[in-house]
Formats: structure tokens, sequence, C-alpha cells
């Protein structure tokens, strides 16, 4: 009765393969209101991709108790000197945490708890983010080469864009001589 089978996907050279993966792009005409400088934003390439997502969704999205697993890639780059970053979220399921680790590349995980304190960890291959949950996440580029960052999420934590894009986070990371700095 025993039976050895191919797993589920695989992930090699950054990228994830396998039955039920999909591949999400966002490019920087889907960024529109993420970004504060407009006038810098209106003078740059819209189609050139900011990140991608390929992600491993074993199970249909709200299932209590799965897990789906995700490999970001965010490209190098700045609009006016804020760092190519995520749209970031809530998750809608409030209490769902999260687990991120950086795989390739440098960066920074902002976070923001619902009283709108917001902090940030390094991350480098190899840093491990436990984000709690009622923490919304976003993640930086700092580096001049492709950051790659795998998360790990419940099934049924859902993504609230909408908080964000209304109330934004309260803090930017921008580069101020030539370092990464949070700013209000
Ligand atoms: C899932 C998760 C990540 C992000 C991805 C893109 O809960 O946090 O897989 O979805 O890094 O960022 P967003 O979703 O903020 O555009
Ligand atoms: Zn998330």
């Amino acid at each position: 009765k025993s039976k050895i089978l191919f797993p589920k996907a695989i992930f090699t050279n950054n990228l994830l393969t396998g039955e039920s993966v999909k591949c999400d792009t966002r490019k920087l005409s889907d960024l529109e209101n993420i970004f504060l400088d407009k006038e810098a934003f209106r003078n740059m390439d819209l189609q050139q991709t900011v990140y991608n997502v390929n992600s491993l969704l074993p199970v249909k999205e709200n299932t209590p108790g799965g897990l789906f697993f995700g490999i970001t890639t965010i490209y190098p780059g700045k609009v006016g000197n804020e760092f190519f970053m995520t749209k970031g979220h809530f998750h809608s399921n409030l209490d769902t945490a999260e687990f991120y680790w950086g795989v390739e590349g440098e960066g920074m995980l902002i976070m923001m708890d619902m009283d709108r304190n917001v902090w940030a960890e390094r991350m480098f291959p190899g840093s491990l983010h436990y984000i709690p949950g009622k923490v919304a996440h976003r993640v930086a580029n700092t580096g001049y080469r492709k950051l790659v960052f795998s998360a790990c999420w419940p099934s049924d934590a859902g993504h609230d864009y909408k908080s964000i894009a209304k109330d934004d986070f309260a803090m930017r990371l921008i580069e101020k001589n030539g370092v990464p700095v949070l700013i209000k």
C-alpha cells in the first residue's frame, strides 16, 4: 500500500515549480499609490516589474489549518529616494501570523502594529522573521541586487490591502546619505 510520490513542488534556483504554483507580477503601474514621490514616479518606466510572487497553494484559500508558501523577488530600484517595496498588508484574519526568511540579497522587513507603531528588521540570506498576528508587513529591497525571500502563512489568513491603501504605514523607509532610514 505504500507509495513513493514526486513532491508537490520544487524550490530551486529561487523558483518554484509544480502543479498548484501560481505567479503574480507587480509592475510599477500597479503601485501608483505606494510611493511618496509622485514626480519621480511619473518619469519612470511604469511597465517595469517591481516584484513577483511565486506561490504554492496546496489547499483552497480560506481553508482552516492549511498553509501557503511563497517566494517573492523584489528587483533593485528606487522611486525618488524610496526603495522598491511590496504593497504590504494586514491579514484579513487578523490573528494569523507568518514566517518570512531571507534567501538572497538585502532588504528590510517593515512592520506596523494596530497602534501604528512601526519597526523594521534587516533581511539577508538566512534571516528568519516571525510576523505576529495583527501586524502589517512590507518588504523593501535596500540592495543593488535582487532581494529574494520566502514566506509561509496560514491558508485562512487572507490579505487586507485596503487598510494600507487608506491609512498607509506610519513610517517609510528611504535612503538618506546612502543608508536606509525610517522616517515619519
Ligand atoms: C503572504 C505574504 C507574502 C506577500 C508577498 C507580496 O501573506 O505576506 O507572500 O504577499 O511578499 O507582498 P504584498 O502581498 O504585500 O504585495
Ligand atoms: Zn502576509
